[in-house]
């Protein structure tokens, strides 16, 4: 299908985080984050990758900028280095850190792009992880004084705020799977940083409102669709349970409605410490609920606790290099889910991720990555049709701008819209990029190939 015309008002862009393209991680007084001690430790991340130089972004922001300019994007989300402002988490400023920003978002705006900040996308300053990172409450403050320098700083020329990327990330791949920094292996940690993290970010709404009256703020999920492999009542029940730890446990604290009754008894022993206020803080009202979606999940009843479910990968479906599978239909009933169910709250929902890794090849100055293309082509169909049917998704960014470190797979995995040759740091517009300009600058799907 072809065709489909967007609202007018429908925001388009691509999205990286600091700690994935920036590199130059001891320069200009830079602290050191969770993930360059965690890519650091031998056997955490494929082939022994860090983000030392990644992207080399930090020098090369300004071609950058020029880049996006040649693919016509309108909308940037990139995501602040905590430790590059204050490089023991609280206290002391960097400067240079702080300027480093303010040159990138100025070149922005010259260039007629509109910047998106994500607060945190998950590298944590070592010196708060030393101090018990997210498990200790006292990093709510601290994020919030982050929060409160950077918010006064860019707030006259930055509008739109993200305070948190992908929270179930950085409580349960990082601190119960172990997959993500900082690396453990504890649920009961996972749940407090679970709660900890909510509590951040209701805190840190009302200073970015002080700070940014006119802000478009609120925090960016990764929830899924889940659905149950089989027909049993055992599989759906599966399906409920991981869907409560996925997505409700989130989205109802964030909508008013605490934390849903089956997760707590769940986790009854282990439940975190919840303070007689947190919940109204979390509450705390926001401008949009930001989704990251990339693939649904099947799940069927299983033997292991915690959830007792098995996930499944349906023979039938494609899959992308990640080994995802790739199910766009299930974009159009995740955003119409969270508006069924939380239409009430948040008025706006914006698509901040999604996009797909596959195997590129650069060959005589060109890399003809369709797949990708169709990818993104087929999701954007998917969210139409949810708009279409009066869903109030509003914007759509790819993941990812560039080529990138990506986390726990180092550089094997490529999701960009442009080819990054990490030797020589060149850079390539492949053909989704080209591809998604046109949509972009048309504001119609068209055709990927
Ligand atoms: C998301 C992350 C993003 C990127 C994509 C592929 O979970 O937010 O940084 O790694 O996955």
């Amino acid at each position: 299908m072809a065709g489909e015309v967007f609202p007018d008002d429908f925001v388009w862009g691509a999205a990286t985080a600091s700690y994935q393209i920036e590199g130059a991680v001891r320069e200009d007084g830079r602290g050191s984050s969770i993930w360059d001690v965690f890519s650091h430790t031998p056997g955490k991340v494929a082939n022994g990758d860090t983000g030392d130089f990644a992207c080399d972004h930090y020098h090369r922001w300004r071609d950058d900028v020029g880049l996006m300019r040649d693919i016509a994007l309108p909308n940037y989300r990139f995501s602040l280095s905590w430790p590059r402002i204050l490089p023991l988490g609280t206290g002391r400023i960097e400067q240079k850190g702080l300027d480093f920003y303010d040159r990138l978002i100025e070149e922005l705006l010259e260039n007629g792009i509109e910047p998106w900040v994500t607060l945190h996308h998950w590298d944590l300053p070592s010196a708060l992880y030393d101090q018990g990172g997210w498990v200790n409450r006292d990093t709510c403050a601290a994020f919030v004084e982050f929060t409160d320098i950077v918010t006064r700083r860019y707030g006259d020329r930055v509008k739109h705020w993200i305070t948190l990327n992908e929270p179930w990330c950085s409580a349960f791949l990082g601190y119960v799977h172990g997959i993500h920094a900082p690396g453990h292996t504890n649920l009961k940690e996972g749940l407090q940083v679970m709660h900890h993290l909510l509590l951040a970010h209701g805190l840190a709404m009302p200073v970015i409102r002080a700070n940014v009256p006119d802000a478009d703020a609120g925090i960016c999920l990764n929830p899924t669709t889940f659905y149950p492999y089989g027909d049993s009542q055992e599989d759906l029940d599966a399906a409920i349970r991981e869907d409560g730890l996925r997505n409700r446990v989130w989205l109802d604290p964030l909508a008013a409605r605490g934390y849903p009754d089956d997760m707590v008894d769940l986790f009854r022993e282990i439940w975190p410490e919840v303070g007689p206020d947190d919940l109204e803080i979390i509450a705390t009202p926001s401008d949009f609920i930001g989704v990251n979606f990339y693939n649904p999940t099947y799940v069927e009843a299983g033997n292991e606790p915690p959830l007792f479910s098995r996930k499944i990968d349906p023979p039938n479906l494609p899959r992308t290099d990640m080994g995802w599978i790739v199910e766009p239909s299930a974009l159009t009933d995740l955003v119409t889910r969270i508006h069924t169910d939380y239409g009430e709250i948040w008025t706006k929902q914006y698509i901040f991720e999604n996009g797909a890794a596959y195997d590129d090849r650069l060959v005589h100055g060109k890399v003809d990555d369709r797949q990708r293309a169709r990818y993104i082509h087929d999701h954007l169909a998917a969210l139409y049709k949810a708009i279409d049917d009066g869903v109030p998704v509003k914007g759509y960014f790819v993941w990812s701008l560039m080529d990138n470190f990506e986390w726990a797979e180092g550089y094997a995995r490529r999701f960009g819209l442009i080819y990054v040759d990490y030797k020589t740091q060149q850079r390539t517009i492949k053909r989704s990029g080209r591809w998604y300009a046109e949509v972009v600058s048309g504001n119609e799907l068209i055709a990927p190939d």
